[in-house]
């Protein structure tokens, strides 16, 4: 793959070249290598022909591509998302004479069923065989998909969507080969057309020794910013029955583009995460394709919590780069300590990766008397182009964040929404980053209890940072500093 092209991530993963969608089989293995595999067609720039790409690396931003790791036998029946998991006790059989033996469990989407499968592997998940027995599961259903397995004390366990039912059902098994139905999550959340891509995953209360389960879905088409969005529920899981600690719908990133969420395994209880940054609305559309040969990004990887905030009513998913100072150029391109009330910072991002980021906190905020312009927000943009996202928060009354691609050229209607936006409640504090990677921006805000993803297709390169205060209290503090990210796949 040639990663130096104008709308390539530095620091993100996209694959060599062909389509890519959702993340799959993402696991740890036993000599301490990430792999992602993740829905690819080798031989097209848009979605079909589906196969199971592959990278490695030990970082989780300096990826290696492998060679493809699971295809179809045929062109009627295609390896669909799936996960992935580690055996070292040999409970399926398969590894005699290893304790690093992998097995991903995947769906085989033929034109009458779907049905799910898995393959194993000897060599830590580079090369597959697939398992003579196969299909492992099937339940007579063209709409059953997405196996995501993980093992739990005594057994495994699998969720799996049955998509147009809005089920998601939990099986367990002791060998990875024969699976029991054990229970039903259904109708919860926001529905959209189908649910896809579940996961249940066991994660770190934020700031304490406690662990709760969380139950992961992707909805499309339907979301509410139209097309394809995760959501998540909060909740405890006992082995076989999950159960949400209430009804609310909790949408994951309030940007358009973060589908098919899945978490690693084999990380214990850090529960990292990758996302597709697009969205099924216009993934076919996008200028990559036809520009540069090659078809969606993954988001920055993530390190989640679930938090009960004091500004959240119940639990909030909590998002976080992770890791990303490895990244971070050791000097600021430009830094304030006191942005002030109404003040003004501006960084020439030009000559590097083309990824940089903002990072912004505030102390001392007094939300009492402001004006409903009191605001901080930020402008990136091509001083070539005049092309610009901005963002920000209103931090007066109903305070809300909103990040806006709309100046970029050639954003139009084909792909839909530009503006975006969030409530926030706030106090006296409140920070927020914003990471940008030629054609994607991520922001994080509250600690990460926000987040949104958005892709953007500049004609020239965003090479301009200017953050802005205005309007706020006379003793508020901000300290801001704009860095160049150092790229990956250089
Ligand atoms: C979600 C999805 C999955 C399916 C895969 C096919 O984006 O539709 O449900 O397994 O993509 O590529």
């Amino acid at each position: 793959g040639d990663y130096s092209g104008h709308y390539r991530p530095q620091l993100h993963f996209s694959p060599p070249q062909g389509f890519m969608n959702d993340p799959n089989g993402m696991f740890l293995d036993a000599e301490g290598t990430y792999h992602l595999y993740y829905q690819y067609n080798p031989s097209a720039t848009i979605a079909g022909n589906q196969h199971w790409g592959h990278a490695t690396s030990t970082d989780l931003y300096t990826w290696e591509n492998q060679p493809i790791a699971l295809a179809p036998d045929n062109s009627t029946a295609y390896i669909f998302s799936g996960s992935a998991v580690t055996d070292p006790n040999n409970t399926s059989g398969f590894f005699p004479n290893q304790t690093n033996g992998v097995v991903a469990i995947y769906t085989l989407a033929g034109p009458q069923q779907q049905v799910q499968d898995i393959a194993y592997s000897y060599d830590n998940g580079y090369t597959f065989t697939k398992y003579a027995g196969n299909p492992v599961l099937s339940a007579g259903s063209a709409q059953f998909r997405d196996p995501k397995v993980f093992w739990y004390e005594d057994h495994w366990v699998m969720v799996v969507a049955f998509s147009q039912e809005f089920v998601l059902a939990i099986y367990t098994s002791p060998n990875l080969t024969s699976w029991s139905h054990a229970s039903n999550f259904s109708y919860h959340g926001l529905l959209g057309t189908q649910y896809e891509c579940p996961n249940l995953v066991e994660m770190q209360v934020y700031g304490s020794n406690e662990t709760m389960w969380l139950m992961y879905l992707s909805i499309n088409p339907g979301a509410p910013l139209g097309g394809s969005i995760g959501e998540y529920f909060p909740g405890s899981f006992n082995g076989t029955h999950f159960t949400a600690v209430d009804a609310a719908a909790r949408i994951a990133d309030w940007g358009k583009d973060n589908y098919a969420s899945q978490f690693f395994y084999g990380t214990g209880t850090e529960a990292i995460s990758i996302a597709w940054a697009s969205n099924w609305q216009y993934c076919n559309l996008v200028p990559t394709g036809p520009a540069e040969g090659w078809q969606s990004t993954m988001s920055l990887p993530r390190t989640n919590y679930l938090r009960q905030g004091a500004r959240n009513q119940g639990y909030t998913l909590v998002s976080l780069p992770y890791d990303l100072a490895r990244l971070r150029s050791s000097e600021s391109t430009a830094s304030t300590t006191n942005l002030g009330a109404n003040g003004t910072l501006f960084a020439d991002v030009s000559g590097g990766s083309g990824a940089f980021m903002l990072d912004v906190n505030v102390t001392g905020l007094n939300l009492t008397g402001l004006s409903n312009t009191a605001s901080i927000n930020f402008t990136i943009s091509s001083s070539g182009s005049r092309e610009s996202i901005t963002g920000g928060i209103f931090v007066a009354g109903d305070s809300t964040m909103w990040l806006d691609r709309g100046g970029i050229s050639g954003w139009d209607n084909v792909y839909n929404t530009n503006r975006f936006s969030t409530a926030l409640v706030l106090n006296n504090t409140l920070d927020f980053q914003v990471v940008v990677d030629r054609s994607i921006i991520e922001v994080f805000a509250l600690e990460g209890e926000r987040s949104a993803t958005a892709v953007y297709y500049s004609e020239a390169l965003l090479d301009t940072v200017v953050l802005r205060s205005g309007n706020l209290n006379s003793g508020v503090s901000i300290n801001a500093q704009v860095r160049m990210l150092n790229g990956t796949w250089g």
